[in-house]
């Protein structure tokens, strides 16, 4: 019925269309309409609502993209309280572990640009101005540093509710930290740490998404998606951010005061795009075919293995078929 109502609000752009004929036209009660409007708002819809005219769908101006406009609606007891926007950086990865000696525990470093952002394993993360979330967060958590790589997939988690939460589609993981939309990849994680013996100096995560692309480099065409090549409409940037700090927020201080995963994997399993599929694991020592038929309670993938044994994987690529990266 959302959608329904988005329509019909798009395909008067601009006019107000009272709540009657709304009500009308798609039999739908008044109290609803009003409960469905604001939902599209948080979704980052541009509706303007005015007593006595009703509803109407503002064309596309372009959003403002500001750490003034983010902060003053951000909806969290801490993360993002600190944040720091850049217009340009190299990346904000680089940026973020340079300063995190001397910043704050869940400082957000975003920018509206990378020049040299940073994928895994060595490879680039095309970061064109002004058209996708290019954001890192510096914690700073009690935990050992064998435990790190759980907070990729808090991030992960968070960032595929954010996504569903603004763009009104299910979205799938692929374990442990890729995000897929439409079988391509439109968001990635990339984790760093600083560490001693005694424990971590700090954890950087690095969260890339892909929002109001129109275009990829040649060598992406095939892999990577934007969410405005998918839904055929502009998104909200500073939707995503907001709904990502709150959702991220939650997800981390739950892990942080149980130290346990458990909501995070909910949302992981339920979402999993490997869960009972025969995929390829690529690690240093060669490439495996295996089943995956469980993400455990420490966010390892179960798989049972060539030889019918059951085995926890801690890392690793993983390609599956039907998926862009699956080499036949
Ligand atoms: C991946 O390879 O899937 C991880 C991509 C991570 C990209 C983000 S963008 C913000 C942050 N800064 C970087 O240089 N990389 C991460």
């Amino acid at each position: 019925m959302k959608s329904k109502i988005l329509n019909m609000l798009k395909a008067n752009e601009n006019k107000f269309l009272s709540s009657a004929e709304i009500s009308e036209a798609l039999n739908i009660s008044r109290q609803a309409i009003s409960k469905h409007m604001t939902q599209l708002k948080k979704q980052g819809h541009n509706i303007e609502s005015v007593s006595r005219k009703g509803h109407r769908y503002v064309s596309a101006v372009e959003e403002i993209y500001n750490k003034a406009e983010i902060v003053s609606e951000l909806d969290t007891d801490t993360l993002g309280k600190k944040m720091i926007f850049l217009e340009t950086v190299d990346s904000t990865n680089n940026y973020a572990k340079n300063i995190a000696l001397e910043h704050d525990d869940m400082t957000v470093v975003l920018a509206d640009e990378q020049t040299a952002g940073k994928g895994r394993l060595g490879r680039q993360w095309a970061s064109e101005k002004g058209s996708g979330i290019w954001m890192s967060i510096i914690l700073k958590p009690d935990i050992e540093p064998a435990e790190a790589p759980k907070i990729t997939q808090i991030a992960a988690a968070a960032m595929t509710e954010a996504i569903e939460s603004v763009v009104g589609e299910s979205i799938g993981i692929k374990w442990p930290n890729d995000i897929i939309y439409k079988k391509k990849k439109v968001c990635g994680v990339l984790t760093e740490m600083s560490a001693e013996l005694g424990g971590i100096n700090y954890v950087v995560v690095g969260i890339g998404v892909n929002v109001n692309q129109t275009q990829f480099p040649e060598e992406l065409v095939d892999k990577a998606i934007s969410l405005k090549m998918g839904l055929e409409r502009e998104v909200s940037r500073k939707a995503i951010v907001l709904s990502f700090l709150k959702s991220f927020e939650v997800l981390y201080q739950d892990f942080i005061t149980t130290n346990s995963l458990k909501r995070t994997i909910e949302i992981c399993k339920s979402r999993s795009i490997l869960l009972n599929e025969t995929v390829r694991i690529i690690t240093k020592a060669g490439t495996r075919t295996v089943k995956v038929i469980d993400i455990n309670e420490n966010g390892q993938l179960v798989i049972v293995n060539e030889n019918g044994e059951r085995e926890q994987v801690f890392y690793g690529e993983v390609s599956v078929r039907g998926l862009y990266e699956y080499i036949d």
